[in-house]
């Protein structure tokens, strides 16, 4: 038999998630209330058919993430650009592939310890930056994700990202060298790779930043 107040809050954080949809599992009665085994790919094939903003109209792909499930690092950017959006990957561009050497140089890599995302899973035309009601209406899927992979740590790349995610309107250098919370996942933030492309003196710090970045993922083991 299930509580009622059990299946309020199941309603609840379903209609958060998926909006009017309603997903049953029918598999035995103790999964009812009880989404702990779901996929990540389940989790994509419930959403990506997302319409709760106006981003649903003008989006080629719904850009889902990418990486290990069982990632012990989760990075976050803003939201997809242009080529992100016509591949359906985060970052694919050329911020992509510096974030890519990044990663090679502390050992890492997008399919090994590592999943990538974004606030938004849609793109913003013109690349603006995220509306708070996007951010209202997609933050759940990025707290669900985070959720199926638990990682040990969340990078917030970038000044929108960490202020999206730490609700601070702060100005990154602020927001750098701080262990932070996320739903009780330790979260750092750091430099947008598009930054450090757009300003080489930026690299050394946020060299220092994947370096702490490293040792944070290690001391938590
Ligand atoms: N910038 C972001 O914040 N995310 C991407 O996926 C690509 C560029």
């Amino acid at each position: 038999m299930i509580k009622s107040d059990a299946v309020s809050r199941y309603l609840e954080q379903t209609k958060d998630l998926y909006g009017d949809q309603l997903f049953i599992s029918l598999a035995n009665e103790s999964s009812h209330v009880d989404s702990s085994d779901e996929s990540l790919d389940q989790f994509f094939d419930k959403i990506n058919q997302c319409q709760k903003c106006q981003l649903g109209q003008t989006r080629t792909n719904f850009v889902f993430g990418v990486g290990d499930p069982n990632a012990d690092l989760v990075l976050v950017g803003e939201a997809p650009g242009e080529q992100e959006d016509l591949q359906g990957e985060p970052f694919v561009g050329r911020a992509g592939k510096l974030l890519d050497k990044i990663l090679s140089a502390i050992e890492l890599s997008r399919n090994q310890g590592v999943y990538i995302c974004n606030v938004l899973k849609c793109h913003p035309p013109n690349n603006r930056d995220p509306l708070p009601s996007e951010v209202e209406q997609c933050e759940s899927y990025l707290i669900h994700q985070i959720n199926l992979i638990k990682p040990r740590l969340i990078v917030a790349l970038g000044r929108v990202a960490a202020k999206t995610l730490l609700k601070k309107d702060l100005p990154l250098k602020d927001m750098r060298s701080i262990k932070h919370d996320y739903h009780g996942t330790p979260l750092v933030a750091t430099y947008h790779p598009a930054a450090l492309l757009r300003n080489q003196n930026l690299k050394p710090a946020a060299w220092e930043d994947f370096k702490w970045i490293r040792r944070l993922i290690g001391e938590s083991k």
